[in-house]
């Protein structure tokens, strides 16, 4: 397959961009995304010109990083994708490929197609974790937890933080990040101890890291590689009025 590629280039946060483009030969339909940008890269080495720089690591839709908007969508057309999982033979020979970087303010551009994600860092060291000992793994039965909790909770564990939900949104919110991280923990035994401190505070965090509110559009789901759902979101927004409805501290 032969692509012709219009990719973002921006040396770093200061410049301005834009989009320069490329064509790459001997693409095999059976390469990832990331391995035809791989290829991509080679041969700008080899014409000693500078590799186009993108996040990844895992390369098989577990740690989120491959963050690309393709043809105008987060990690590409396919539903429930990442980057990563995506392959070349979703598109036919001779196509023309948009590649951009996430567009928030929040997630500022590194360089080309890598932004700065330390803003989701900041949502969960606001309160993404339990502080309380729990101690080794207990026995599975001594805390029973009812099928139907367990499998909302587990559902909302899966998303992976890519960000893909903020680059969909007209608002560039986080809120079904924000929802996942919450909901995992409010449904489960565990999470109880800090429960109503969490909710706040996360939420704090993710408002003072510039992300948008929901406007409910449902873009994010849309373009969620791990199908999180935004009923999440509503979760999050109970969970959040009861624990600013008993805080004693103005929210
Ligand atoms: S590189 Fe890890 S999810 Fe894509």
């Amino acid at each position: 397959m032969k692509i012709t590629l219009k990719v973002w280039r921006q040396k770093n946060a200061q410049d301005s961009g834009r989009l320069e483009t490329y064509t790459v030969s001997e693409v095999e339909p059976d390469m990832s995304f990331l391995e035809m940008m791989d290829v991509l890269n080679q041969q700008l080495i080899k014409d000693k010109k500078d590799p186009v720089a993108f996040d990844h690591d895992c390369r098989e839709g577990i740690c989120g990083m491959c963050s690309m908007v393709i043809n105008g969508h987060p990690h590409g057309h396919i539903k429930a994708t990442t980057t990563c999982q995506l392959h070349m033979r979703s598109f036919k020979d001779g196509d023309t490929i948009v590649v951009e970087p996430w567009r928030a303010k929040a997630f500022p551009v590194i360089k080309d197609l890598a932004v700065d994600r330390s803003a989701f860092d900041k949502i969960i060291q606001a309160g993404g974790f339990v502080s309380v000992n729990t101690g080794s793994a207990p026995e599975a039965n001594s805390v029973p937890v009812p099928q139907d909790m367990a499998e909302k909770a587990m559902d909302a564990a899966e998303c992976i933080g890519c960000g893909a939900c903020v680059a969909a949104c007209k608002n560039s919110s986080a809120m079904l990040f924000l929802s996942a991280k919450v909901s995992h923990m409010a449904l489960l035994p565990q999470g109880q101890p800090e429960r109503k401190k969490r909710v706040i505070s996360m939420m704090k965090a993710h408002d003072e890291a510039g992300f948008g509110s929901c406007t409910n559009t449902e873009a994010c789901e849309a373009y969620c590689p791990k199908g999180i759902s935004i009923t999440n979101i509503a979760r999050l927004n109970r969970e959040f009025l009861s624990a600013a409805l008993s805080s004693e501290q103005p929210v």
